[in-house]
C-alpha cells in the first residue's frame, strides 16, 4: 500500500493551521505545559477541564477529540495519553501516535500535525522520538484491501503528517529520525504486503519478480540461480524441499554496496528463510490455522525489504541479502522421512519429518553465505512452533556464536521496540541431532525444539560471527494493536534496520 508521507518542519505546532493537531500528554500530568498551555488558554481552559474531570486522564493509547470552533489554528485537537511518566519507553511514542491514526482516520482527515512531547523518555534523544512517531503513524495505518472489490470496509488513507521542530537544532534532529522512520515505516510495510498476499499469488518466481522490481528501484545488484544452478552448485536440501511443488524454488541474492564503503570491507551477509507456503509436505500440518504459513516467507521479506532500506538511505556499507526461497508441498515427487539430501556444504541430512524444512533451505543458505566471508551473518526466520510456545507473542528468539554480534543485535531490538530474548546453543543438545544413517537429522525430538533448529543451523555457518533469530513467535498477530494489524506483523524488519543504522550512522 501507500505509505503515508511524514515530514518535519521548524515551528510552533499550536501557531500552524491543521484539519487535526495531536498533543501527547503522559498520565498525571496536572499542569499543561507548552503547546498545551497556548491551546487550553485559547480553548477558555477546556483542556485543563477534561484532565480535571478525569474524562481525559493521559492512559496509554487514551484518545480524545476536541474540536475547536475557529478558536485555535487547528480545527481539531486530538489528545492522546502515552500512559505514565516513569514507564515512558520509545514504544510509547510509537503506540500513541498509531493510536492517534486510527482516531484521525475515523474522523475522516487525511493530514494531520503533531507536536514534540513536552515529556521524554530518560536519554531519549528527538531524533528517536521523532523516528518512533513516523514509524507509528505510518505502521498505524497500514490496511491491506488490494483483493478487496468493495470499498465499504476500506477506511480512507492518512496521506500526511507533519512534525514541529521548536528550533533549527531540533529540526535537524527530527528531519533525520523522520528520515530513518520513514525507511524502517516502508519496509515494514513492504514485508506486510509480500506476506499478505496468498500464496497462490505471491509464489517464489513471483518473490523473484518483486526482488527484481526493488532491486531495480534501489540501484542493488539481483542474482537469481534457478533450479539448474542450484543443481549444478549441489544445493541438496533447498531442492528437496521445492521437490514436493510444482512451483519452481529460487535462491534469490542482492548485493548493495554504499558508495562509502570500503572496496575491501567484508559484508553483513542477511538470510531470510523464504518458505511460500509451508504445508508441512508429506508431514502434513493440521488444517487448522494453516492459512497463516502464507506468512513463513516473512524472514526472506525482511531481508528483501532491510537492502532497500539500506539503499534508500544509502548507509556506507556492503550487504548482502540471501532469500533461498521454495513452496513446501507434498506432491507426488515430494521429499519422504528417511530421505536424505546432500547440502551445499557436503554435510548429509536425514529428514526425518518434512516439515522442518526451514531449517533445510537455510542450511544451503547459510553455507553459500560463508563464501562472502561475512564479517557480521544474520539469519531470520519463521522456524520454529517451540519459539511460540517458549517465547509468546512479545519477544524473538535469539541465538548466536558471537557474544559482541549478539549485544549488538539485542540493543538495535529495544531501540526498535522488536525485542529480542537469548537463548541457549549449548552442544550437548547436538545428540538431539544425531541420525543413523546420515550427518544428521533434521528433528531433535521432544524438548528445546527451538534450541535443537539453532543448533541444527550452527553446523552451516563456520566460525563467522552468526546470529539467527525465530521470528515464528511475532510474524502473526491475532488481534490488532496500536500499530501493529492483525495478520502478518513484519516484526524483526525495524530491528534489522536499526542494527545496520547503528553500525554505520552516527
Ligand atoms: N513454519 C513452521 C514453524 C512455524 C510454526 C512458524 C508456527 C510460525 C508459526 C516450521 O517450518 C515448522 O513447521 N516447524 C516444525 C518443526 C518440527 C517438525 C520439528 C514445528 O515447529 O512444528
Ligand atoms: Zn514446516
Ligand atoms: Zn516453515
Amino acid at each position: 500500500m501507500n505509505v503515508m508521507h511524514v515530514e518535519a518542519k521548524q515551528g510552533r505546532a499550536d501557531k500552524e493551521v491543521t484539519d487535526l493537531l495531536v498533543l501527547l500528554l503522559s498520565q498525571g500530568e496536572t499542569s499543561l505545559k507548552q503547546e498545551a498551555a497556548s491551546i487550553n488558554a485559547l480553548l477558555g481552559g477546556h483542556l485543563q477541564t477534561l484532565l480535571e474531570q478525569r474524562e481525559f486522564e493521559g492512559k496509554a493509547n487514551e484518545t480524545v477529540l476536541v474540536h475547536t470552533q475557529g478558536k485555535t489554528p487547528a480545527k481539531r485537537v486530538l489528545l492522546v495519553g502515552v500512559g505514565a511518566k516513569k514507564e515512558l519507553r520509545l514504544d510509547s511514542f510509537r503506540q500513541a501516535i498509531g493510536s492517534a491514526v486510527k482516531r484521525v482516520r475515523q474522523a475522516k482527515v487525511t493530514s494531520f500535525t503533531v507536536a514534540m512531547p513536552s515529556t521524554m523518555p530518560r536519554g531519549a534523544t528527538a531524533l528517536e522520538i521523532a523516528q518512533a512517531m513516523a514509524e507509528g503513524a505510518i505502521l498505524g495505518n497500514y490496511q491491506f484491501n488490494e483483493y478487496r472489490t468493495d470499498n465499504g470496509s476500506k477506511a480512507p488513507d492518512i496521506e500526511r503528517l507533519t512534525l514541529y521542530g521548536a528550533d533549527r537544532q531540533q529540526l535537524r534532529q527530527i528531519t533525520e529520525g523522520v528520515r530513518r522512520g520513514t525507511a524502517t515505516g516502508a519496509a515494514t510495510t513492504l514485508v506486510r504486503d509480500l506476506c499478505n498476499h496468498p500464496s497462490n499469488v505471491m509464489t517464489p518466481t513471483r518473490v523473484a519478480l518483486e526482488a527484481k522490481a526493488i532491486a531495480k528501484e534501489a540501484g542493488v545488484t539481483l542474482t537469481v540461480l534457478e533450479q539448474k544452478n542450484m543443481e549444478e552448485l549441489g544445493m541438496g536440501a533447498l531442492l528437496g524441499v521445492a521437490r514436493g511443488s510444482q512451483e519452481p524454488p529460487k535462491f534469490i541474492i542482492l548485493e548493495y554496496k554504499g558508495d562509502k564503503a570500503k572496496k575491501s570491507e567484508q559484508p553483513v551477509v542477511l538470510v531470510g528463510k523464504t518458505i511460500t507456503f509451508d504445508t508441512g509436505g508429506i508431514s502434513l500440518k493440521p488444517s487448522e490455522n494453516m492459512e497463516q504459513m502464507k506468512a513463513d516467507m516473512t524472514g526472506g521479506a525482511e531481508v528483501l525489504a532491510t537492502v532497500r532500506a539500506a539503499a534508500r538511505l544509502k548507509l556506507p556499507m556492503h550487504l548482502i541479502g540471501i532469500l533461498p526461497a521454495a513452496e513446501n508441498m507434498p506432491g507426488g515427487r515430494a521429499i519422504k522421512p528417511g530421505d536424505i539430501l546432500k547440502t551445499l556444504s557436503g554435510k548429509t541430512i536425514e529428514v526425518q519429518n518434512t516439515d522442518a524444512e526451514g531449517r533445510l533451505i537455510l542450511s544451503d543458505g547459510l553455507a553459500y553465505a560463508t563464501r562472502y566471508k561475512p564479517a557480521a551473518l544474520i539469519d531470520i526466520a519463521t522456524l520454529t512452533g517451540a519459539c511460540v510456545v517458549a517465547l509468546g507473542q512479545f519477544a524473538i528468539g535469539m541465538f548466536g556464536n558471537d557474544d559482541r554480534l549478539k549485544e549488538q543485535v539485542r540493543k538495535a531490538g529495544l531501540r526498535a521496540g522488536e525485542r529480542v530474548w537469548e537463548m541457549p546453543l549449548w552442544d550437548e543438545y547436538f545428540e538431539q541431532l544425531r541420525s543413523d544413517v546420515a550427518d544428521m537429522r533434521n528433528i531433535g525430538g521432544r524438548g528445546g525444539g527451538m534450541i535443537t533448529a539453532a543448533l541444527f543451523l550452527s553446523k552451516f555457518v563456520g566460525d563467522y560471527p552468526w546470529v539467527h533469530l525465530d521470528i515464528a513467535s511475532t510474524d502473526w498477530s491475532d488481534r490488532e494493536r496500536a500499530y501493529i494489524p492483525k495478520g502478518p506483523t513484519g516484526i524483526g524488519t525495524r530491528l534489522l534496520i536499526q542494527y545496520l543504522i547503528n553500525r554505520t550512522l552516527r
